[in-house]
């Protein structure tokens, strides 16, 4: 991952760096592990930031670093405790993995500067290991994440079709490590991240104040846009039926099991399945409380919550159920939308 010198850039690297980093040090959004730097604000960020913008995992990073202000305080929590704090982030594993590179690098007699060696800690892979390494250490390793994917293929006019983003990052990753500073890595890519957030937008990019627009052939032919070229998702259609079981003041939830590789010890409304019923004669008839539509990977989801009397003669344990008070829902760890959607169907249900 050491910088290629000798990328063909169609330009001279030194004048992108420059008005790059000028750029960056005069607008640069104000964020918390950027006026105090240090290595552990570094890698809670560069998690969180993994499949989350900026906006949305800033209440997140503040609560987060309030319960756990080091790696030894993350290292001796629970992971309950951890979910807890995570809970609405949504992909846990990026949870569970920064509990679990906590628990090793308090163990380490000297934690890694280098990126092979981050790279063998849970949860870090070349995006995330470049990122601790250039912004913690100074070292010249290019990120290359979506934003930077845009920003390279825009510079170049890149016509090469894509499997997919990930593949793209591969591909340019030689460009990426041509085009960094040495002399700055950490403030370099954190620019190049930034311009792609706040400037070179996937849509409606801000090309006439892009400080690096000299620079970029797409904006010269007026089709940034068209840039990256990804080959179209395919998305396979799936339809889960819910249930909706309220008694008593009190919601049946399913809790996964803490072995489970998704959403191990969180709660969700229950499938027909996990009550072990059928439910298609139901969920036919009858009209939904609440329909629902998400994506989760290559699947695009309907949901439907339909409203079930208890059936009678659970085995609670077995199937992983529990009946939790409805004004307790604050003190157990649900899934981001499953939280979303109990708030919504109580609201509905409140009107009636
Ligand atoms: N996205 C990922 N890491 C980032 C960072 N350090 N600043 C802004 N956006 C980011």
């Amino acid at each position: 991952m050491e910088p290629s010198p000798s990328a063909p850039l169609p330009f001279a690297v030194a004048d992108f760096q420059k008005a790059l980093l000028t750029w960056y040090r005069e607008h640069q959004r104000p964020l918390p592990w950027r006026s105090q730097p240090s290595l552990y604000k570094t890698v809670v960020s560069e998690f969180m930031l993994q499949q989350t913008q900026v906006k949305t995992m800033l209440p997140y990073y503040a609560r987060w670093l309030e319960a756990f202000p080091d790696f030894h305080q993350l290292a001796s929590a629970s992971e309950a405790k951890v979910l807890k704090h995570w809970e609405g982030l949504g992909y846990y594993s990026r949870a569970r993995n920064l509990h679990a590179l906590a628990r090793r690098w308090v163990a380490l007699p000297e934690p890694p500067t280098d990126a092979a060696g981050w790279m063998d800690l849970p949860g870090v892979g070349p995006y995330t290991a470049a990122a601790v390494v250039s912004m913690a250490f100074g070292r010249p390793v290019a990120c290359v994440d979506g934003n930077v994917v845009r920003i390279l293929s825009r510079l170049t006019a890149n016509a090469t079709l894509f499997r997919d983003s990930a593949s793209a990052a591969k591909a340019l990753s030689t460009e990426a490590d041509a085009l960094l500073s040495r002399a700055s890595p950490g403030d370099h890519n954190q620019a190049m991240m930034e311009l792609g957030a706040t400037v070179c937008h996937r849509q409606s990019p801000l090309c006439l104040t892009c400080p690096v627009r000299p620079f970029c052939q797409a904006a010269r032919r007026g089709d940034p846009e068209s840039f990256p070229r990804l080959a179209p998702k395919k998305m396979e259609k799936r339809s889960v039926v819910r249930a909706w079981c309220l008694e008593s003041g009190r919601l049946l939830l399913h809790r996964a099991p803490a072995k489970a590789k998704r959403l191990a010890n969180q709660h969700e409304l229950p499938t027909f399945e996990h009550l072990g019923l059928a439910p298609p004669v139901a969920a036919a008839t009858v009209e939904p409380l609440a329909v629902r539509k998400r994506g989760i990977t290559r699947y695009a989801i309907t949901e439907s919550i339909h409203r079930l009397a208890p059936p009678r003669r659970l085995d609670l344990a077995a199937l992983d159920l529990v009946w939790v008070d409805v004004d307790q829902l604050d003190t157990i760890t649900l899934s981001g939308p499953h939280k979303r959607w109990i708030a919504e169907v109580l609201e509905l249900l409140k009107a009636e």
